[in-house]
């Protein structure tokens, strides 16, 4: 399925976007003070706003990427996760902090935490989700820093695509479901 841009509605523009990245980088500061974070980006629709939320954290940062994936169609998931590469250094006694662009079933943070869960026993594990859409919840994960809460909208744009197209997006826009 094809979108023009002209259908894609507005939603958060840039400045938008980095003062609530900032606000939530303020959360994580001050949670962690000076011990040190494993920040898991999580590829392809987390890459903007990981890229710009560990630009204004303060304690020591590592860096790590994973690629994950799971909309089947171009906006339903598909209720299956598929890690195309997971692969990571040893989170044993680590501080680990999950960067999703969106949580949507929880599907993709549920098989996260499980496998985080199931190779090491970290120090804590935190979920942070530059948008929370808890209408399509299945299970019970609660991510423990939002940026915005949205509702049923298909969003696009800062990361997150529509069948591969409009990641570059300095905003965030929408497309009605
Ligand atoms: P979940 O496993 O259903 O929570 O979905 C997580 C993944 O689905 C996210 O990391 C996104 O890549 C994708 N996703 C969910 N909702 C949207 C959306 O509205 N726009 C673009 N991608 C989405
Ligand atoms: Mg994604």
């Amino acid at each position: 399925m094809e979108i023009k841009k002209e259908d894609i509605k507005f939603l958060y523009s840039e400045e938008e976007l980095q003062q609530k990245v900032k606000e939530v980088a303020a959360k994580i500061n001050a949670r962690y003070l000076d011990e040190e974070v494993y920040v898991i980006c999580v590829l392809k629709g987390s890459v903007m706003f990981t890229a710009d939320l560990v630009k204004y954290l303060t304690m020591p940062v590592k860096m790590e990427f994973i690629r994950l994936s799971s909309y089947g169609s171009s906006t339903t998931s598909s209720g299956k996760v598929n890690a195309v590469d997971i692969s990571l250094p040893d989170l044993n006694e680590k501080n680990v902090l999950i960067v999703e662009d969106i949580i949507d079933t929880g599907l993709t943070a549920k098989f996260l935490r499980d496998f985080i869960d199931n190779n090491f026993r970290t120090k804590k594990t935190e979920f942070c989700t530059l948008m929370d859409k808890k209408c399509f919840r299945k299970t019970e994960i609660e991510p423990d820093y939002v940026g915005f809460e949205i509702d049923n909208k298909f969003v696009i744009g800062y990361g997150l695509d529509f069948d591969g197209n409009y990641r570059n997006l300095p905003y965030i826009g929408y497309v009605e479901v």
